[in-house]
This record gives structure tokens, C-alpha cells and sequence, in this order.
């Protein structure tokens, strides 16, 4: 559905991503991961066709980007960095227009509007004038205007970026509906979205691709490293920690700063986690909350930094 081959794009003297090479079957979200500056909206403005690349190719439902704009653009919705909204149209008018613009059939606009902003629930704002909106609905126009013409592919650069987190709960929802019906990149810093939406990820640095996973395969990568296990019990803190210390893997146990907070460490098998878990219950400390760090966060941390530290 998409493919990218050795895509290479230089700013001047400045080169942002460097020879990238990878494929989006048909259905599939993934997610695209990387620090401030790694080339994750310079690869989307060119799989999009806003911009050329300086070498390689994107290809788009079989159809070159650059040799075949109309065909991608009809094929794609896109959510860019800075979205491109006109301040002085009302919501409802501006997605007309959108669809106009994607070449929507004239009889099918007006139902291809009313689902894009079901989707984003603009409802109670479709006659207000965009630059009245606060910041997160704005962004929710943004996102409708890449559903409103029902493209096969969706490519949204920080999709939750000023949302608050109801909002971004939301539109994390959305994604999952559209899973399926769409292929789908999105690019973020926040790695729990990804976990919650994405099969798959891109983990790029500097211009290169570090990583190409599906999630499943980075949960078993990280499986034998140490993780971290934080949790609340409602009485006999101390006591759990000195037990917690004789569990199996169980490497440090500490007080968190929130009352009755414990942190743990362990050798991070999903076996050890479980008789962590059932050495709390057991002990009739009044688990009320557990929450197991991201390995995605290990991972992300370990191929975009980690290589400098060590
Ligand atoms: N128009 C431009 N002219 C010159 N350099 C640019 C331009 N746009 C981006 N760059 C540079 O290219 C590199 C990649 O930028 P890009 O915006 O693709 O990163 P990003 O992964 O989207 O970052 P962020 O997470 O901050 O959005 C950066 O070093 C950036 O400074
Ligand atoms: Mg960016």
C-alpha cells in the first residue's frame, strides 16, 4: 500500500533522513517513533507529496508520488504538523470545501462531511468559525479534514499534539475504529499512544531507521532485561517490601514518594511479574493499583540514546 525506497532528503547541507527503505501493507497502522529533529515530517511531507525528495521513491497505492500526484492525493489524507486550517471559514463549510478540493462526488459531500465530524465529535461546533476554536478542537478539524474524503491512506503527524487527555483518549479510540479501513501512519512522542493503537512501528534517529517491529516482537525482544513494576497497596507497606525482596527476579524494592507507593525491579520475564502480582495480593496489603513500565519506552530510549551513553 505504501512503499518507500531509499528515500534520502537534504535541507541544503543539512541531510534529514538517509536512504529509508520500508512497506505499509494494506490495513496496517503504524506507528513512527523518534526524537525532535529524526525526519519523521520531512518522510511524511514526501510520501504525501508535498515536497520532493532529494533521491529514492515513495510509491502510494501503486502509484509514484511525484509522477502520479493526483492519483496519491486523491488516495491519501493527510494531517501535517501545522494544520491547515483557514481561521476565517466555518468548520462545517471548511470540510465542504476540503471535499470539494479531494474531488468527493457532489451527492456523496454533505453524508462525508456529517461522518467526518461524527467522527471527531465537531458536532457541537460545526457552525463556529475555525479561529474561535481553542487549540484541541482546532486540531479535531485538522483530523477530520483528512477523513472527509474516506481515503484509503491516512497520514497524521502528531495526530494528539495539544489535545487534552480526554481528547487524546478519543482520538486514540478513533484510530482502532478506523484500524482496518484504513492504513495508517501516525507519528508521535508519546509512547503509550502507539502502544494502544499501532501493529507495527518505525523507530527512526538521525535520518536512518533503528527499528522495525511489530510490538510483539519488541515485548519478546525486551523479555529477559530488567523492567520496572510500580504499584499502591493500602496497608503494611513496609512489611510487603521486605517480602518483595525475596521474590524470584526481584533485583531492588523501594517506597515511591505518593503514600503507600512501591517501586520494583526485576528480571523482567512476564513470569516473574506474575508471582510479583500474586505475592502482593497474597499478602493482604490491598493492591488498589499496578502498573508495569513500557518496554516500548526501554526500547525507544535504549536505540535513540542509549548508543550515546555507552
Ligand atoms: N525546511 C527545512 N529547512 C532546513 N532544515 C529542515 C527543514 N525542515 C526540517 N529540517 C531539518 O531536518 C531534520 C528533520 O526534521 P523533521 O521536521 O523531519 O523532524 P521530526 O522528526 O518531524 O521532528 P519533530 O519531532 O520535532 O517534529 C531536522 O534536523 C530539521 O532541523
Ligand atoms: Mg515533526
Amino acid at each position: 500500500m505504501i512503499e518507500v525506497r531509499n528515500l534520502t532528503k537534504d535541507y541544503g547541507q543539512r541531510r534529514a533522513i538517509e536512504s529509508l527503505n520500508f512497506k505499509v501493507e494494506k490495513g496496517e497502522v503504524v506507528g513512527f517513533l523518534g526524537p525532535n529533529g529524526a525526519g519523521k515530517s520531512t518522510t511524511m511531507k514526501i510520501i504525501t507529496g508535498f515536497m520532493a525528495p532529494t533521491s529514492g521513491e515513495a510509491l502510494v497505492c501503486g502509484y509514484d508520488v511525484f509522477e502520479n500526484p493526483m492519483e496519491v492525493k486523491k488516495r491519501i489524507g493527510y494531517l501535517p504538523e501545522t494544520p491547515p486550517v483557514y481561521g476565517d471559514m466555518y468548520v462545517k463549510d471548511y470540510l465542504e470545501f476540503v471535499a470539494q478540493l479531494k474531488l468527493v462526488e457532489k451527492h456523496k459531500i454533505s453524508q462525508f462531511v456529517k461522518n467526518a465530524i461524527e467522527k471527531t465529535n465537531l458536532g457541537p461546533v460545526q457552525n463556529r468559525l475555525i479561529q474561535n476554536l481553542s487549540k484541541g478542537f482546532r486540531q479535531r478539524v485538522g483530523i477530520a479534514q483528512a477523513l472527509v474524503s474516506d481515503p484509503e491512506v491516512l497520514i497524521l503527524d502528531e495526530p494528539t499534539v495539544g489535545l487534552d487527555p480526554k481528547q487524546v483518549a478519543e482520538i486514540r479510540d478513533l484510530i482502532k475504529e478506523l484500524r482496518g479501513q484504513h492504513t495508517i501512519i501516525l507519528s508521535t512522542h508519546i509512547l503509550p499512544e502507539v502502544e494502544a493503537t499501532c501493529e507495527r512501528i518505525i523507530i527512526i534517529n538521525q535520518g536512518k531507521i533503528v527499528a522495525q517491529e511489530s510490538l510483539s516482537n519488541i515485548a519478546n525482544a525486551t523479555k529477559n532485561t530488567t523492567r520496572q513494576v510500580s504499584f499502591k497497596v493500602r496497608r503494611n507497606h513496609n512489611e510487603l517490601i521486605q517480602k518483595l525482596l525475596s521474590v524470584t527476579g526481584v533485583v531492588r524494592a523501594v517506597a515511591g514518594s505518593a503514600p503507600g507507593s512501591v517501586l520494583v525491579e526485576l528480571n523482567g520475564s512476564d513470569d516473574a511479574v506474575e508471582m510479583l502480582a500474586s505475592t502482593v495480593v497474597q499478602s493482604g496489603a490491598g493492591l488498589i493499583e499496578m502498573q508495569s513500565m513500557a518496554q516500548l519506552e526501554d526500547v525507544f530510549l535504549k536505540l535513540t540514546y542509549g548508543a550515546a551513553e555507552t
